[in-house]
């Protein structure tokens, strides 16, 4: 049994999902701070926090669990600026509770949910992952204590890992079982599509005068079912006994967010309004990521390397969903 925690969420649903088609039996663990009950359609379902030890260790001793996949996390990265303790406290508190009952119950392997915010202002693109990590908010620097306490945890109590730093995940699953749904929206493609539909006037552009080709920031998304099978991989990966790992996952491909909003209009056929804006503070010109190495030692190949293919999953879902949840939830 393979415990997804986050499994209600946007990319552990997906991961879900694959898992169970992958034949594994799963159980979700979600507090549905973010989580979405209609994206409960794989496995079992337990509703509890991490940060509530007890009913931690009924779910440990209620199922069999082989190996923990672990999403459930807080991921505003401005509101982690204003808030940090609420990050450190479910980002790296909350993980530490998952970790003590993982080793309490002998369970040995992991598959962490990371970013490429672990990174903060990169020094050369393509970011590998041996670049330096100097994370410039406290999302990011939660991300990057975790993946320095998996060392420990590994050398000490032989906890074998794989932390996956995702770049942008972006699309949906392309049967429309589950999609991207975050409540508040931060992300560019669900805000373009927003934008599209007409639940939002405009697209913000933040930024107009960054050392790109175009001014705009350019981004590296990766569709969200490539991740969920680097996922399945991952664990495969740590289930032949093989070292704990650090990968990047990405497309390797970096887009400016005028090249987003071009693409999504030829998508969508529709009109969408874009408003030039000034910069937001944080916001790196460039992130791109190489995913070489997941390449290489994880056999991993994204399926969904264009821009396009990712936008139209998006779209389709998008539509299906604003259907589905009505004008109430707009
Ligand atoms: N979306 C991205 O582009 C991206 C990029 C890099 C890393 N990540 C990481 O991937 C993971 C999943 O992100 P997502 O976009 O699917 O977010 P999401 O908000 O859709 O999913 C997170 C899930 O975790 C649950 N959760 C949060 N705290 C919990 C707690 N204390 N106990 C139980 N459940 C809890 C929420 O209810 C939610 O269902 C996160 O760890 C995030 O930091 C996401």
């Amino acid at each position: 049994m393979i415990l997804v925690t986050g499994g209600a969420g946007y990319i552990g649903a997906h991961a879900n999902k694959e898992l169970n088609l992958a034949g594994y039996e799963t159980v979700v663990l979600d507090n549905m701070s973010y989580g979405h009950e209609d994206f409960l359609k794989w496995g079992e379902y337990e509703n509890v926090d991490l940060d509530d030890l007890k009913s931690l260790r009924n779910v440990f001793s209620k199922y069999k669990i082989d190996a923990v996949m672990h999403f459930a996390a807080f991921t505003y990265v401005g509101e982690s600026v204003e808030d940090p303790q609420k990050y450190y406290l479910n980002n790296l508190r909350n993980t530490l509770n998952l970790l003590q009952v993982m080793n309490e119950f002998e369970v040995k392997k992991l598959v962490f949910s990371s970013t490429c915010a672990t990174y903060g202002n990169p020094m050369e693109i393509p970011l590998t992952e041996s670049h330096p990590q100097n994370p410039i908010n406290p999302y990011g620097k939660g991300k990057l204590m975790v993946e320095k306490i998996l060392e420990d945890y590994n050398s000490a109590y032989n906890l074998r890992y794989v932390s996956l730093r995702y770049f942008n995940a972006a699309g949906a699953d392309p049967e429309g079982d589950v999609g991207e749904r975050h409540h508040p929206e931060t992300h560019l493609i669900p805000l373009i599509l927003d934008a599209a539909s007409g639940k939002r006037e405009d697209i913000k552009i933040f930024g107009t005068d960054y050392p790109t080709h175009d001014g705009t920031c350019i981004r590296d998304y990766i569709h969200v079912t490539d991740l969920a099978d680097a996922h399945i991989k991952s664990l495969k990966y740590l289930e032949n006994g093989k070292k704990s790992e650090i990968f990047n996952l990405g497309n390797g491909n970096g887009f400016s967010v005028k090249e987003v909003i071009e693409n999504a209009r030829k998508v969508t056929g529709r009109k969408i309004k874009a408003t030039e804006t000034d910069r937001r503070p944080g916001d790196p010109p460039i992130l791109v990521g190489s995913s070489k190495k997941a390449r290489k030692i994880l056999k991993w190949q994204p399926k969904y390397d264009e821009l396009t293919q990712i936008i139209k999953t998006a779209w389709e879902w998008h539509k299906k969903d604003n259907k589905k949840i009505g004008k109430k939830d707009l």
